[in-house]
């Protein structure tokens, strides 16, 4: 049975409760943030943490306890949790009671749930997936808002169509990003990734900074138009890494199989996230203030 962390108690799954009359169950006014460990160290975890509260400043919402605490937290609540091998750590903060179901009334509470690491179908990463595009954007999209209405749909038109993602591409016909990915192909000599407008996804950084090592790479709009031009693909997220895409809707991606270059980028992380696992390795991602004060394991890339 897993422990929960739920409004300053530790707590066994089963008995894990909040109030009804929380804004996040009433409206999903709330923020969260998702994290996966790698030998058992929370992955980037500051980071996360930061994320989580510049979500929470983006909607107005105040947390009521400090980075430094909400880091402990989620590193007790993982080791509570021994008998995973490693763990899917969601970390949320809701909006607190409202009697009306618009005003939050106080505060806020902390949940950090800490489950079994999910594993994706090997094969994806062999053989690639396929992805579909929706028309869609997220509402307010750098903040990580509990309200994922947009996500769920389009997650579940991916799976009717045999898709692991969907990729919102919007009225001006731009891929942004996938339900829960970061979206990157290579076009000519260059690896591009969309940049306004998405999520700042902490792989998609990482992934940027071991890339930069290996290729060009661009932040800028993707067109759909340009999906014919694309030679690789791969999305990007905690739970997924780095997946192939060989497929955008009825569009092969080149031959249809796992390019040579998207397999250095899988092999780069990989590297990394082991580098990360044995606390030999870490990287300082831009935008971040991690490691401008607070961060103590620092170390540069082998
Ligand atoms: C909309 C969206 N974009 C991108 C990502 C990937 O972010 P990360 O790499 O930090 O997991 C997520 C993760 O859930 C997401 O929800």
């Amino acid at each position: 049975m897993d422990t929960y962390y739920i409004d300053g108690k530790f707590v066994s799954e089963h008995a894990s409760f909040i109030s009804v009359k929380d804004i996040i169950v009433l409206r999903g006014f709330g923020v969260f943030d998702f994290l996966i460990t790698y030998a058992k160290r929370p992955f980037h975890l500051e980071e996360h943490v930061e994320r989580l509260e510049k979500s929470a400043q983006q909607i107005g919402l105040q947390i009521g306890l400090t980075h430094e605490e909400i880091c402990a937290i989620v590193r007790e609540t993982v080791a509570r949790n021994p008998h995973h091998r490693e763990s899917a750590i969601r970390i949320l903060y809701s909006g607190g009671i409202s009697s009306d179901g618009l005003n939050p009334e106080g505060r806020g509470i902390l949940m950090v749930l800490v489950t079994q690491k999910p594993e994706s179908a090997p094969h994806l990463y062999t053989e690639g997936a396929k992805v579909i595009t929706v028309d869609a954007a997220r509402f307010m999209p750098s903040a990580k808002s509990t309200c994922y209405l947009s996500a769920v749909l389009a997650t579940q038109a991916a799976k009717r169509q045999g898709a692991v993602e969907a990729l919102y591409v919007d009225r001006d016909c731009r891929i942004l990003e996938g339900a829960t990915t970061n979206f990157f192909c290579f076009i000519g000599e260059r690896l591009i990734t969309p940049c306004q407008d998405v999520l700042s996804g902490v792989t998609r950084s990482v992934i940027t900074e071991l890339a930069r090592k290996l290729y060009e790479v661009e932040d800028r709009d993707v067109y759909l138009s340009e999906v014919g031009q694309m030679q690789e693909a791969f999305i990007t997220a905690s739970n997924k890494e780095v997946m192939p895409v060989v497929r955008i809707d009825a569009q092969q991606i080149a031959k249809g199989c796992v390019g040579e270059r998207v397999k250095n980028i899988m092999k780069a992380f990989r590297n990394y996230t082991d580098s990360f696992g044995q606390g030999k390795a870490r990287l300082r991602l831009p935008g971040s203030a991690v490691g401008a004060g607070h961060r103590k394991e620092m170390a540069n890339l082998p």
